[in-house]
């Protein structure tokens, strides 16, 4: 019986999830979205083939792990959910996967680390249902939600876990596919209402998007907010939460050198070449700050990110390099043309603008 569940709950998982990319896969295609694709053979690779190796190797391994262990240390729990309500074990099961995977995609955009193992998530320069699976091998060996779906399964939640993964794919799917199905909602007033409720619930394409936007220049984008995989609600408990109905004009990252895939999927055991990569060995992002402001020209009415991490090779501006940091950029719009007194010590109470903090120096 056990064996039935464990075997239940990874088939169904699988298949279920293979159908939802088709479908998607499909009507992507007769939207004409795929067909207009800029996508590179190593951008495909990356795709397709983590998913495949994601629901094929890591995660069966994950599963097996987790069977031979808890066989081993913990046999007692084993099937302790067989005669539990299967809503609630559902309900417990995805509010900790989903809470957990927040922390971890959070942790992946703030500590350099784990940003290599994710960085060439947000290297797609177009969304598409596939762009959901693109991260490093190692990146989805050690996400903690998969071992907890393991550890459910264990449990004997199997069917609650595949229940659960089937409707968290159907959501993050939705939210990286090109179709936006929200879009909908918003051009109709009467629907409006509806997805004022739904967006703080579950995540929306626009909420996901604005995540994947190249950077906060455009006022839609927030690259370093917005961190949920089903739910909203994580965003809002920890404040990262950003809502504007929009969707950016440019996607990916600033300053990309593009590594070949193997580096971007293999980091660490594979590295790049390129000394411009944060894949290559050695790499280290050095800091850039200096002690005195810098004078610069704006422009009345246009937009500017100010570096507040002090790593930007084009200071006092943001060139990105506080991916994988805690830093983000400080989007500003000057008030008039002219010169202007930046902050560049980054210890301002006024940033972006000097206010002499760097005398204290
Ligand atoms: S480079 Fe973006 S905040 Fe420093």
């Amino acid at each position: 019986m056990e064996q039935q569940v464990f075997g239940f709950g990874i088939e169904v998982w699988d298949n279920l999830v293979v159908g939802i990319l088709i479908l998607f896969g499909l009507v992507e295609t007769i939207a004409g979205n795929l067909n207009r694709t800029n996508r590179k053979f190593g951008d495909w690779i990356q795709e397709a083939g983590s998913f495949f190796a994601l629901a094929g190797l890591i995660k069966p391994t994950i599963i097996l792990a987790i069977v031979v262990l808890g066989n081993a240390l913990f046999p007692a729990y084993m099937d302790v959910f067989t005669n539990w309500n299967i809503g609630l074990v559902l309900i417990g099961y995805l509010l900790i996967d989903d809470c957990l995977q927040y922390w971890y995609h959070r942790s992946a955009h703030e500590y350099p680390f784990l940003w290599k193992l994710h960085r060439t998530h947000h290297q797609a320069e177009e969304m598409g249902f596939f762009v959901s699976y693109r991260n490093a091998a190692l990146y989805y060996v050690i996400m903690p939600n998969l071992w907890w779906g393991g550890i459910v399964t264990f449990m004997g939640g199997g069917l609650a876990v595949a229940i659960g993964l089937v409707l968290k794919q159907i959501v993050i799917i939705g939210s990286h596919s090109t179709l936006s199905w929200d879009k909908f909602f918003y051009r109709l007033s009467f629907l409006r209402p509806v997805m004022s409720v739904l967006e703080r619930i579950i995540i929306t394409p626009a909420f996901h998007h604005a995540h994947h936007g190249k950077s906060k220049l455009d006022g839609v984008s927030d690259p370093n907010g917005n961190f949920g995989n089903m739910f909203s609600i994580w965003d809002q408990l920890f404040g990262t939460a950003t809502f504007t109905r929009q969707f950016p004009s440019d996607y990916g990252l600033p300053n990309d050198p593009k590594e070949h895939w193997t580096a971007a999927y293999l980091y660490p055991a594979v590295q790049s070449k390129d000394q411009n990569s944060e894949l290559s060995k050695g790499y280290v992002k050095t800091r850039t700050a200096t002690p005195e402001p810098l004078t610069v020209e704006l422009k009345k009415g246009e937009a500017y990110l100010w570096c507040q991490c002090g790593m930007s090779k084009t200071q006092p501006f943001c060139d990105a390099s506080h991916h994988g940091t805690k830093f983000k950029p400080i989007r500003f719009e000057a008030q008039r043309d002219g010169k202007a007194k930046l902050c560049n010590c980054k210890i301002s109470k006024t940033s972006p603008f000097c206010d002499n903090s760097h005398e204290s120096l």
